[in-house]
């Protein structure tokens, strides 16, 4: 798939939502980025050109020419405005972890988004299908969950929710492996919150929580030893501290 001339609408424009709108710009989308508030719309619009991950450290690192970061930043549009997303191809939500804001941010967005626009939420870990039950288009409703940092981690965890298309589910798989993504499809649960990646690392936190509170190590030692032990990059608790800071 070519992306140039795709239209990706992204919702959110904090830690996920900011790096997403630079990653599919990158990858040749026209990316309209839209979040409520104006100050973090700037915050976002510095990131992506000179933040830690930004395009300008890309081209740093060897990671992209000059001329690809520049045109990559022309792609970019950053709005409060919702309508702006209507004519979208595809929208990616990276709002609050909330799922009643989630609902009512996509219940709205159903009634004015062209019909053909497929609707993908970077939660991290909400029933894709109870999400799309709030729209019209559970076929064209799909998860599409990132790790922070987004323009770095490799991570596409797409989750097929109960309706949604085989379609959908390839146009979105191509669209991340074109961004340079590793698109693995699993289902959705009904009843678990997490997916795979965040079912087995919560279920990690809770553990290293339990030791800690048990007094047999502290956090910084716990990180340490799991650091040394499997040649993670981070431990446990270091892991949460960066993902919600967007490893600033
Ligand atoms: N931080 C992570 O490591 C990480 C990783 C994967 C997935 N996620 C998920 O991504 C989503 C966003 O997380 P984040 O860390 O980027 O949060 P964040 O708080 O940094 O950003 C959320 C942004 O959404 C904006 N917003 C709220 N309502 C909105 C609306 N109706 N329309 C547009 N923008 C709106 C807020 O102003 C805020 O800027 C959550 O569902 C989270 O669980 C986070």
């Amino acid at each position: 798939m070519s992306n140039n001339n795709y239209k990706i609408g992204v919702a959110g424009a904090g830690v996920m939502g900011s790096g997403i709108a630079q990653v599919m710009a990158v990858s040749g989308c026209e990316v309209t980025c839209r979040d409520i508030d104006q100050d973090v719309l700037k915050e976002a619009s510095k990131n992506v050109d000179s933040g830690r991950f930004g395009v300008k450290s890309a081209v740093e690192r060897g990671k992209l020419t000059e001329e690809d970061a520049s045109s990559a930043l022309e792609r970019i549009h950053f709005t409060t405005d919702l309508d702006a997303l209507n004519e979208a191809d595809l929208i990616i939500e990276a709002i609050p972890e909330r799922f009643d804001l989630k609902v009512s941010f996509w219940k709205e967005l159903d009634k004015t988004a062209a019909p053909r626009t497929i609707f993908a939420s970077n939660s991290s870990g909400f029933p894709i299908s109870a999400l799309a039950a709030a729209t019209e288009r559970p076929d064209r409703f799909i998860g599409w969950h990132w790790a922070s940092p987004a323009p770095v981690m490799k991570l596409a965890e797409i989750v097929k929710g109960k309706k949604t298309s085989k379609e959908t589910v390839e146009t979105v798989s191509a669209l991340a492996e074109s961004a340079g993504k590793n698109p693995i499809v699993v289902n959705d649960s009904d009843t678990s919150w997490g997916y795979v990646t965040n079912r087995i690392y919560f279920a990690m936190v809770r553990e290293a929580s339990t030791v800690l509170n048990e007094g047999i190590a502290d956090r910084d030692q716990i990180d340490q030893l799991m650091t040394d032990c499997f040649r993670w990059p981070s431990g446990p608790f270091g892991m949460t501290r960066g993902a919600t800071s967007g490893w600033k």
